[in-house]
């Protein structure tokens, strides 16, 4: 393919991940995280038993409406559906583009106690291949960040960062959207001050690396962390706090050439989650779209409602859908109190 084809699908991929009331499913728990969260419902976590997870998420009817595209995990995105259809194809036929997560996790960074880098470069380039082959059009990298006492350091934003943009150049190379995710945890008593500070330390310092290593950024999204106090923080911001910093501190670090930011949960709950993304909305008009890659906030009501048990599907399908919507209007700054409580009455 020609490089301005290569481009031109690459935009357009990248744009329809954020179409107008759409954003993505993070459906791409590792085998490890996956089991912690299947220990909270007790179900065990057999290779059967995520398959089944997975395909009552992804075969619920109309997620096409709201969901634009789902992250896979390496073991999903071979996996099929109940009738032998590969988990991909569902996807597709159901409107939702196949995404797929290429990091291999963290380790720890040498000479950075407490601090990570992620791994997965080696070997790449051939993965990749591969995905794409398996009918993967996006992946996702997640670098993640510790705020504590004299952290992050320089070094651990920086070697993040230079492994992000490898990751995002290759996979512009084959064809894949690279959700390039720097992830500020929100681990802490930290106040929302000192959120917005390493935000935006790590956000500058992703953004010389993907231009430094050639990126286009017209063919990739941001994957950020909104601008929150920490957890265990006494002073909580409130919800226009939250909105309001968020944007500030992406209009000055994200160039208006990107096309979308979607925004990860993080931990917060799955309510606060769509409020925070309703607000940031209606402060708009802003240059990129503003959307969801929630996962924990999109699946946490319909998993505990699975339990694990066949029968209850179509009700843990229901509640899914439900979220998926609510966070389709908050992408379009139209989510309100009174949708939450129509929708989920009518439901
Ligand atoms: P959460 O929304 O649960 O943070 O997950 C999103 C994700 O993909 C983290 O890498």
């Amino acid at each position: 393919m020609g490089n301005a084809n290569a481009a031109e699908e690459l935009s357009s991929t990248a744009q329809a991940l954020v179409a107008p009331g759409k954003g993505i499913l993070a459906a791409d728990e590792s085998t490890g995280t996956i089991e912690k969260r299947f220990k909270s419902i007790s179900v065990p976590s057999t290779e059967e038993n995520r398959r089944r997870y997975r395909q009552m998420l992804f075969t619920t009817g109309r997620i096409g409406d709201h969901v634009s595209g789902a992250i896979l995990y390496d073991e999903t995105i071979r996996q099929k559906g109940s009738d032998g259809t590969p988990f991909p194809e569902v996807l597709r036929r159901a409107g939702v583009i196949p995404g797929i997560k290429v990091d291999t996790g963290t380790k720890p960074l040498p000479g950075c106690p407490n601090e990570v880098v992620t791994e997965g470069l080696d070997g790449l380039r051939e993965r990749l291949a591969g995905y794409r082959d398996l009918g993967a059009r996006f992946a996702k990298w997640r670098a993640v960040i510790t705020i504590g006492d004299g952290l992050p350091t320089e070094t651990c934003l920086h070697v993040n960062a230079h492994a992000l943009a490898r990751y995002a150049a290759l996979c512009q190379e084959a064809l894949l959207v690279p959700i390039v995710e720097p992830e500020v945890l929100m681990d802490g008593a930290h106040p929302i001050e000192r959120c917005y500070e390493v935000t935006r330390s790590a956000l500058d310092t992703v953004f010389a690396e993907l231009r430094f290593q050639r990126v286009r950024l017209e063919g990739m999204l941001l994957k950020p962390n909104m601008v929150i106090a920490g957890g265990k923080c006494p002073r909580q911001a409130s919800v226009q706090d939250v909105a309001r910093e968020t944007v500030c501190c992406l209009r000055r670090t994200v160039p208006a050439s990107v096309p979308g930011i979607v925004f990860l949960s993080g931990g917060q709950s799955d309510v606060v989650a769509t409020e925070h993304l309703d607000a940031m909305n209606r402060i708009g008009p802003h240059p990129w779209r503003l959307s969801f890659s929630y996962g924990r906030a999109l699946q946490h009501p319909a998993m505990a409602a699975w339990k694990g048990e066949p029968s209850r599907v179509p009700a843990a399908q229901k509640i899914f859908f439900h979220r998926a919507r609510m966070n389709g209007a908050a992408a379009a700054g139209k989510y309100s109190a009174a949708l939450e409580r129509e929708a989920a009455a009518a439901s």
